[in-house]
């Protein structure tokens, strides 16, 4: 019997020309609606978008294929990768190859935990602000959380890949180039969507603006690279992402421009900040909606910081381990990145299914790293005892897995820790229900709440 091929997958109703590209355009729950197609059609399915066809897939065997088959046999989808590039960011999410290997050598001793200990001064400066601001606010007023958790993870990811303080946590309402970073993302995004590639024509007044952050970002890079050179050529120890990159150029007697140092950090800057941010705020989000859960986690609190009001040192927030419980079941409730977009890099066979699936290169493929079935309830609890066993893959998988699955793991264990030891979470839902929307990550939408200092 011959390999079942792309065509031969079924595939949802979808419109003539444009295919499924409306139905999954529409609502900003692309992920809720592959799930609902995979539940009609199977684990594994394929979609029209325009001109172009996709495989989706949930199927585990699959899956596990592509994202361990990399970078030889898979890579990042072309299309996806060029939008990065010609924004001005290439660097270690979509480079491929060789040079994928480089950047990925220098990024992961600088995300390692040993790394991040040394590093967690920086994080706890910026969640000692957050705490500053939060109780500014006063008692029992309305605080958007993801406005205020976005300038957070923002700040970290400045202080870890540049050495540099945004300082964008205090300073909600001020200008400054926190305020403008979240345009690449947004970007990013509505290009990676956009069905023709309109910016290599003529720029929209929001290409402009992310033009001018891609400058700024460059500018604050080149005003770093001639220290850090020299401080990396004399042995000093890295002490930032940009300093890995350029002690690794050196070791490895590699040159690394200006230009490409800074969209190597303009990548990781993206990278590192919406889908910590996200998942963050699903955890406030969470607490507000369980008391006893803050109740539980302020016990564990005061045991282990007493009168501190925040973990100061790596060795108290690892004492914490229902705060850990927390971030790992908000994880499983909310993964903030369910679906990852892939491509045939060479003529291949898949296994699994009806007798394997052949593909093309340059076949898409939409994984989803997260089956999309009823949670169940929020128990932290579950992380404690007996692990629960899951087919969800949050970080991704194989080679390529997610470096920064640590730095987000001690940014929302800070964060949650800090506001339990110092505040009791309502929710508050004057302005509607807390809903989801899928840009870079799935974000939690409208969370607001109000906050009462504890101590
Ligand atoms: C909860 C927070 C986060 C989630 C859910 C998340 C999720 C992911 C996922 C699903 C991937 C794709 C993995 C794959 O292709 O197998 C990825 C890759 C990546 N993430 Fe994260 N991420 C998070 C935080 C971070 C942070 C804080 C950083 C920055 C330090 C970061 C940097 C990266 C980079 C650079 C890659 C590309 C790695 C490569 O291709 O070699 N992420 N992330």
């Amino acid at each position: 019997m011959p390999v079942p091929t792309v065509a031969d997958l079924p595939q949802p109703p979808g419109l003539p020309v444009l295919g499924h590209a409306p139905a999954l355009a529409r609502g900003g729950t692309m992920h809720r609606t592959l799930y609902g197609w995979r539940d009609r059609l199977g684990p594994t399915y394929r979609v029209r978008l325009g001109p172009s066809t996709a495989v989706v897939t949930a199927a585990p065997d699959l899956v596990d294929t592509i994202l361990r088959e990399r970078p030889a046999t898979f890579r990042r989808a072309t299309y996806l990768s060029d939008v990065i590039d010609e924004l001005g960011g290439h660097g270690l999410f979509n480079a491929e190859g060789n040079d994928w290997s480089r950047l990925r050598r220098s990024a992961v001793p600088g995300l390692s935990v040993t790394s991040l200990r040394d590093a967690f001064g920086t994080m706890v400066r910026s969640t000692d602000r957050l705490r500053e601001l939060w109780a500014a606010a006063g008692p029992g007023v309305r605080v958007d959380v993801l406005d205020d958790l976005m300038r957070y993870t923002l700040e970290v990811i400045g202080g870890l890949t540049l050495g540099h303080d945004l300082d964008a946590v205090r300073r909600p309402h001020e200008d400054g180039l926190h305020q403008r970073l979240p345009v690449l993302a947004s970007t990013l995004v509505r290009r990676a969507y956009s069905p023709l590639p309109y910016w290599r024509w003529f720029r929209l007044p929001a290409d402009r603006r992310a033009d001018a952050v891609v400058a700024e970002t460059g500018a604050l890079v080149a005003g770093r690279y001639a220290d850090a050179r020299r401080r990396m050529s004399a042995g000093e120890a890295p002490t930032c992402y940009l300093d890995t990159l350029i002690k690794s150029s050196l070791d490895h007697d590699e040159p690394l421009t200006e230009p490409e140092a800074a969209a190597a950090v303009i990548n990781m800057l993206v990278a590192g900040e919406d889908n910590t941010a996200a998942q963050a705020t699903w955890a406030i989000h969470h607490l507000a909606t369980h008391p006893e859960v803050q109740a539980k986690i302020r016990a564990e609190t005061a045991e282990v910081l007493g009168d501190r009001a925040l973990p100061g040192d790596a060795a108290s927030l690892s004492r914490l381990r229902y705060v850990e419980a927390v971030v790992k079941e908000t994880t499983r409730v909310n993964p903030p990145s369910p679906y990852a977009i892939m491509e045939a890099a060479e003529d291949t066979t898949l296994p699994g299914g009806a007798g394997g699936l052949r593909v093309a290169r340059g076949t898409v493929f939409i994984l989803l790293l997260d089956d999309g079935s009823d949670p169940g309830p929020f128990q932290p609890e579950r992380w404690l005892s007996d692990p629960p066993a899951t087919s969800s893959r949050p970080f991704g998988g194989g080679p390529r897995f997610c470096p920064g699955r640590n730095l987000a793991l001690i940014e929302s264990m800070l964060l949650i820790a800090m506001v339990c030891h110092n505040f009791t979470i309502e929710p508050d839902t004057s302005r509607g229900p807390v809903g989801e929307r899928v840009t870079f990550a799935v974000f939690p939408t409208n969370v607001g709440v109000r906050l009462r200092p504890v101590r």
